[in-house]
């Protein structure tokens, strides 16, 4: 049986879904209760900035196969499998994540449910959230049990989304019954041979947080090496590169910098240590909350090198910013460490100035205060200090001395470990890094 699917939540997530399973040959419905963003997919405009995706949706679009609504009503009607693709983002003041959202999602769909059908979370929740869902689940639905919840992790990294959906190196599938594996297992059978895990409820929750855990703690392991790489004047450039060779550790998730940020990898490990908390599990998460410190000391010893090169002081001092997405390819701001430190510098009396090729909007609806650029070279126009934050191709590509000509002084921090150090001196420029003599 072809199922028809739908998705509800058209964040990074849900649009890149709903579109993918499209083009897998599925009739797909997606929702949102942001009528605006609903009328522009409609439309076959994408409101995230994500490569590749544009194209996909409105193939979709033009199928037929493809659809969004901001209707409870019709998407019940619609699909044979749901999947929830809210947001589930960090609590005001605490650790622990909102799951409202996906908690208001199961209640305004299950109450409407009228015939048997899979209910399948994809949001990163705490583990627990899926048990308590499943028993909501039924209490609301008309169809009682009929209506079934599973849940299936997404691992999908922005900028990558499209590539990671269409061929992802893992399936999880938490599932409680033989009837909702088969189910999901015929959904995501065009994607031909992939590892399957299925497991139970909390195991898939789990494997979420525990991959987001890891891949921070491998950041924050180089990053604390770059902090003792600056104590003993040793490079940590060349120490990751000769660690990447042991295949046990690998070269990925490696480069030290400015450290990670985004909407997934701060908030996910916060909400880990807070659930873990709950459960009476927190000693085993405790190096988390050093991860966590080691990945924000980063921005204030960006800040301090910065100050450093000006000269002990911010004030009267032009500071041009180059990057302000939490990575290259993305208009993504959320707890961009590139935004952290602008701001950091404008707090303490610097003039910044911030340019980045993509995430330029979004910035300056979050952060008015600071002064954005046009281009790099307008970004560093006059500036005492170039800061180079998001390691954008343009930014890699940057020449020393065009750039030369424009600043009042050549002094520039790289932030991302992505410039060729002697190519910026023998330009004039004073050249420094994290992690790096
Ligand atoms: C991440 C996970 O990779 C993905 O599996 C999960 O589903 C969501 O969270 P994403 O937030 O898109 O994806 O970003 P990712 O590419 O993983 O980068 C996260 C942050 O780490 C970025 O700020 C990046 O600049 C930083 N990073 C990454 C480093 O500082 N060094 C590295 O070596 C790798």
């Amino acid at each position: 049986m072809r199922y028809r699917l739908t998705v509800i939540g058209t964040g990074y997530l849900g649009i890149t879904h709903a579109a993918c399973m499209a083009a897998m040959g599925f009739e797909v419905l997606g929702l949102d209760v942001d009528a605006d963003k609903i009328a522009r997919l409609n439309a076959g405009e994408l409101p995230i900035h994500e490569p590749g995706l544009e194209p996909v949706l409105r193939r979709g679009l033009d199928s037929g196969r493809l659809r969004f609504t901001t209707s409870y009503e019709e998407v019940a009607a619609f699909g044979d499998v749901h999947f929830v693709c809210v947001g589930t983002p960090q609590k005001r003041g605490e650790y622990a994540a909102d799951v409202s959202y996906i908690d208001g999602a199961v209640e305004s769909l299950a109450p409407l449910l009228d015939r048997a059908c899979l209910v399948v979370g994809k949001s990163t929740v705490p583990v627990g959230t899926a048990e308590r869902l499943a028993d909501k689940l039924v209490r609301l639905s008309p169809v009682g049990a009929a209506a079934e919840l599973a849940w299936n992790p997404e691992f999908l990294r922005e900028g990558f989304a499209v590539q990671d959906t269409l061929h992802p190196d893992r399936i999880v599938l938490g599932v409680r019954s033989e009837r909702a594996e088969k189910v999901l297992r015929e959904v995501y059978e065009p994607l031909g041979d992939v590892p399957i895990v299925v497991s139970d409820f909390a195991t898939a929750e789990l494997v979420k947080t525990a991959a987001n855990a890891f891949l921070a703690t491998k950041i924050s392991f180089i990053n604390a090496m770059a902090e003792v790489c600056e104590a003993a004047h040793a490079d940590v450039q060349l120490l990751s590169k000769a660690l990447s060779y042991d295949d046990r550790i690998g070269g990925r998730y490696l480069n030290a910098g400015l450290g990670f940020g985004g909407g997934c990898l701060p908030k996910d490990i916060r909400a880990f240590m807070a659930r873990a908390g709950e459960l009476g599990a927190d000693q085993a998460l405790t190096f988390l909350r050093e991860v966590d410190a080691i990945n924000m000391r980063r921005r204030a010893r960006m800040v301090d090198l910065a100050r450093e090169l000006a000269g002990g002081s911010f004030h009267g001092c032009t500071v041009g910013v180059l990057g302000a997405a939490f990575k290259p390819d993305s208009d993504d701001i959320r707890d961009s460490p590139a935004l952290g430190v602008a701001v950091a510098i404008g707090h303490q009396g610097g003039r910044v100035t911030v340019y980045d090729p993509i995430a330029l909007d979004n910035a300056r609806k979050a952060h008015p205060e600071l002064s954005y650029g046009e281009s790099a070279v307008d970004a560093v126009r006059g500036a005492h200090v170039v800061l180079l934050l998001t390691e954008w191709q343009e930014f890699v590509e940057l020449d020393p001395e065009q750039l030369g000509g424009v600043v009042a002084a050549r002094r520039i921090v790289d932030g991302r470990n992505c410039l060729d150090a002697e190519a910026w001196r023998s330009a004039g420029w004073h050249y420094r890094a994290l992690g790096r003599p």
